[in-house]
């Protein structure tokens, strides 16, 4: 039996805040209204910056909501315990008003006190800004936990990596102090934090903004400190309840009845594909409802993405054919209580997903018979080259065709695969040579295809890492390209591996690339990434790679070029080296063979 409720999380979050003063504000769009460098809200601070910032706010100058949010960069990890593309935060904010120690003590009294969520301290731990040039150590907030009652051996100073917060590369900045709860599994509590240890789940997050970050990386200080924190409700509900997974709180166990699933009875594989599709469709919903419909770009692309994906997953299942109906209307009778728009406009959200199932079905089906046909019944064994020639005609990804062949019991080689793939590329770098004829001067033809490359990497980062990869700098030689960019952390293989399948996916599909010389306004609407200049000049020239066909636009940079005109000419994309760079930043080191 569940301890809390969401709804009760949700309710006990703004009555504790209001009893503090705050004005209880409703969660913004998931489309950002006034932000072009992001897709979606990613955090509840977002809809948030221009009070950060100075502007008065029409609730006054202490806010709390539930902020609804949507973080793409999530998207493949979805499946495992703890990730989801979708969340809530609940937040409370100080538009220069109360600063540390009034935001410390009301988490220390929410979290703690048995009128609230009355967690034992002794499953708290907390971590601190250990200072560097930018801000000293934060000692203050540390005394403050101190005088509350946490003892000094669980409270941990981290770096600007870990105990620093930016959406993104420029805007409202600061130290902050996180809220760690150690998960009930039976496992002794340790006295210490430790930051390598999964089973200190970060809670909550005090940010401590006093400061703006500039586009040459300068900071200033702020009007006046505010305080931004953001506590994820699901989170919260998991670890409070008792349970290992997000999928295991109460909010997803009536979308696992609908679809009649049963996490007890189905292998790892079916349980990762089910939490998909409850992930992914749950998205949808609330993406459709704040009026995103799919398409090949930007938000109607990441639209696509998540609910193509659920489809493939549906298929891989077995799910009979109105399965995603019932799911939307389980999701929407879920979140009603909180969300009552989603009620508003349900039919509208049925009708767009279900068009989108429609168109994709045909694809999906045309892919499937001619498997069943080719593989399955005719006794045929899958060869790399088959697998990719249902990559190539009905868009089946590697991991898809693989999927297929292993429940009918065929193994595929991948080196086929990948051998295909390659002699595709080099039969449309051929087709193309000749435009390496004119117009490059002194660059090598080699510097100009890794220039190209790094462009589509930088895309391709932005999608796997999430948003808040900025380039911080790049080098290119005949031999490689060096690439520097914002990251808090190390990548896995698994992110790697993606980066080099999303760059050479689109090597493959021979995209065109363009140059437009624009008014920087313009650029900035179409919102062109890349590393400014000092001065911004007045016009700007903008490389764009796209699908001539679709219209779709992988990567959009201010640059200078040159640039290959047909991605197909590249050659295949390879990363030899990931590894930090400075705080907060990483490179890439990458070849092309
Ligand atoms: N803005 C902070 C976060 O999202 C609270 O973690």
């Amino acid at each position: 039996m569940s301890k809390i409720t969401a709804q009760e999380l949700r309710t006990k979050y703004l009555e504790f805040f209001k009893s503090k003063g705050h004005t209880i504000i409703p969660s913004a769009s998931l489309v950002p209204s006034n932000d072009a460098s992001v897709l979606f809200t990613t955090a509840g601070m977002h809809p948030l910056v221009p009070y950060l910032l100075g502007q008065q706010h029409p609730g006054g100058k202490r806010v709390t909501n539930v902020q609804k949010c949507i973080r793409t960069g999530d998207i493949d990890e979805v499946g495992d315990n703890i990730h989801l593309t979708f969340f809530e935060m609940l937040g409370n904010w100080s538009f220069g008003d109360y600063f540390k120690k009034e935001a410390i003590a009301w988490s220390f009294e929410f979290l703690t006190s048995p009128q609230w969520l009355g967690i034992p301290l002794k499953r708290l731990a907390i971590t601190c800004f250990a200072g560097d040039n930018d801000a000293p150590k934060d000692e203050d907030s540390a005394e403050i936990w101190k005088s509350l009652g946490i003892s000094e051996s669980r409270i941990s100073f981290l770096s600007k990596e870990k105990n620093w917060w930016i959406a993104g590369m420029t805007g409202p900045c600061g130290p902050d102090t996180e809220m760690h709860y150690w998960i009930d599994d039976g496992h002794p509590i340790p006295e210490k934090y430790d930051v390598n240890e999964p089973r200190w789940v970060e809670i909550w997050n005090d940010v401590f903004m006093q400061f703006e970050q500039h586009e040459d990386n300068s900071l200033t200080p702020l009007p006046k400190p505010n305080v931004d924190t953001g506590m994820g409700l699901e989170r919260v509900l998991t670890v409070l309840n008792g349970r290992q997974s997000i999928y295991d709180t109460e909010l997803f166990k009536p979308m696992w009845e609908v679809l009649a699933l049963d996490q007890e009875i189905l292998s790892n594989e079916e349980v990762k594909k089910a939490r998909i599709i409850l992930d992914h469709v749950r998205a949808a919903v609330f993406i459709v409802s704040d009026g995103v419909e799919p398409s090949n770009k930007d938000r109607g692309y990441v639209l696509r993405r998540l609910l193509r994906r659920a489809m493939v997953m549906g298929k891989l299942l077995n799910l009979k054919l109105h399965w995603l109906k019932a799911l939307i209307g389980q999701v929407v009778a879920v979140y009603a209580p909180a969300y009552p728009e989603l009620v508003a406009g349900s039919e509208k959200i049925f009708s767009v997903i279900e068009a989108e199932q429609a168109k994709f079905e045909r694809t999906l089906e045309k892919g499937l018979k001619e498997f069943g046909n080719k593989y399955q019944a005719g006794g045929n064994n899958l060869s790399g080259t088959d697998a990719f020639d249902l990559y190539q005609t009905y868009g089946f990804p590697w991991e898809l065709t693989q999927e297929l062949a292993e429940q009918s019991g065929q193994k595929i080689n991948r080196d086929e695969f990948e051998a295909e793939f390659k002699k595709h590329q080099e039969l449309s770098r051929t087709a193309s040579a000749g435009q390496f004829k004119g117009g490059l001067a002194s660059h090598s033809e080699k510097i100009v295809r890794l220039h190209t490359a790094t462009h589509l990497m930088n895309a391709a980062l932005r999608q796997v890492l999430g948003e808040g990869v900025w380039q911080k700098g790049s080098n290119i030689t005949e031999e490689r390209t060096r690439f520097d960019f914002t990251h808090s952390q190390k990548m896995t293989d698994e992110e790697k591996r993606r980066v080099e399948e999303l760059v050479n996916g689109w090597i493959a599909r021979d995209l065109s690339v363009k140059k437009e010389i624009l008014p920087l306004e313009e650029a900035r609407k179409l919102n062109a990434i890349g590393v400014f200049g000092e001065k911004y000049a007045d016009t700007v020239s903008v490389y764009t790679v796209f699908d001539p066909h679709s219209g779709e636009v992988v990567s959009r940079e201010f640059c200078g070029g040159p640039h290959v005109e047909n991605t197909g000419t590249i050659g295949k994309f390879k990363i030899q080296k990931e590894e930090a760079s400075s705080a907060g930043v990483r490179r890439i080191k990458a070849i092309i063979e």
